[in-house]
């Protein structure tokens, strides 16, 4: 189901003419604003095609920048970014047994989303990314294990939660997928949706730890995209987190990769 928000007569636009949605107030999480994905996919919930103002971005990067390598995203990430290993390393950091809510944003395909729903089942796990392909590759996979995950169709810049739900915000290789602007709004987003003490997790590309990393990211940046991977490559995301509001942010493991060197971060919120 494709959403076409700016062919709907009242779409905000901006002066270039691009849709801005930066002024649309964002609807409550209702059954009336929302609805199920499909009749048989109970958790994953988008926007009712009626529904007069929307927030996903037309112009996002999707997962490996063309959809239609969508179905091939799985394999490539697992044999490229030492997925298991990052992707663990981050549950392990980041939740413990009391941690109530968690939202993974740009949720992609799913995998991070469920696997620490798979590892802590008591936890309300919410997965949010824009892309509905994605999304169908995870809900596939909660239905594959039988974990109740919310999967929310979403723009990061502007999420369609509370403030404070949650304990744990975490994100995997998605911010680098973001305009600076954009970068500054979804951290901003999750600094609100935080509760007071919360706390952030991105596993993501920085900094290059030296030549070879900084040549084997090349390819990624032409392939995701120069403007939006360029905090990234100067090491600037600790500094982003920290102006969105976080108390402290700390690196807490690189990992060279056949395609450049992946951070861990974790920020703060002040409680
Ligand atoms: C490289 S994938 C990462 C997926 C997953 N987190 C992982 O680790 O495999 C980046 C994801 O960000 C999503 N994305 C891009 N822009 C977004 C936005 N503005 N809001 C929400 N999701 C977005 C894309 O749809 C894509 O699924």
């Amino acid at each position: 189901m494709a959403h076409h928000y700016s062919d709907r007569p009242n779409a905000i636009k901006d002066a270039t003419g691009n849709f801005d949605r930066s002024n649309a107030a964002i609807p409550p999480r209702t059954a009336e604003n929302y609805k199920p994905m499909d009749d048989d996919r109970e958790t994953l919930w988008v926007l009712p095609d009626n529904l007069e103002i929307g927030f996903v971005s037309e112009t996002y990067i999707p997962a490996l920048r063309f959809k239609a390598l969508a179905p091939l995203y799985d394999v490539i990430v697992r044999l490229t970014t030492r997925e298991a290993t990052v992707k663990q390393a981050l549950i392990d950091a980041a939740i413990t047994r009391d941690v109530r809510t968690v939202v993974d944003i740009g949720c992609g395909s799913g995998t991070l989303t469920v696997a620490i729903k798979r590892q802590f089942p008591k936890a309300r796990v919410i997965g949010v990314d824009l892309d509905e392909q994605m999304l169908g590759y995870a809900q596939r996979k909660t239905e594959n294990v039988d974990l109740s995950v919310e999967l929310i169709k979403a723009d990061a810049t502007h999420l369609p939660l509370d403030d404070g739900l949650a304990d744990r915000v975490v994100s995997s290789l998605f911010f680098h997928h973001l305009y600076p602007k954009q970068k500054r709004q979804a951290l901003a987003e999750t600094m609100r949706v935080l509760a007071p003490g919360g706390e952030l997790y991105v596993a993501d590309w920085g900094r290059p730890s030296n030549l070879l990393m900084r040549a084997l990211f090349f390819p990624v940046r032409l392939l995701d995209g120069l403007p939006n991977t360029a905090d990234h490559v100067r090491g600037r995301l600790p500094e982003l987190i920290t102006q969105a509001g976080a108390d402290r942010v700390e690196s807490l493991a690189e990992y060279s990769t056949v395609f450049g060197t992946l951070t861990l971060l974790r920020a703060i919120k002040a409680g």
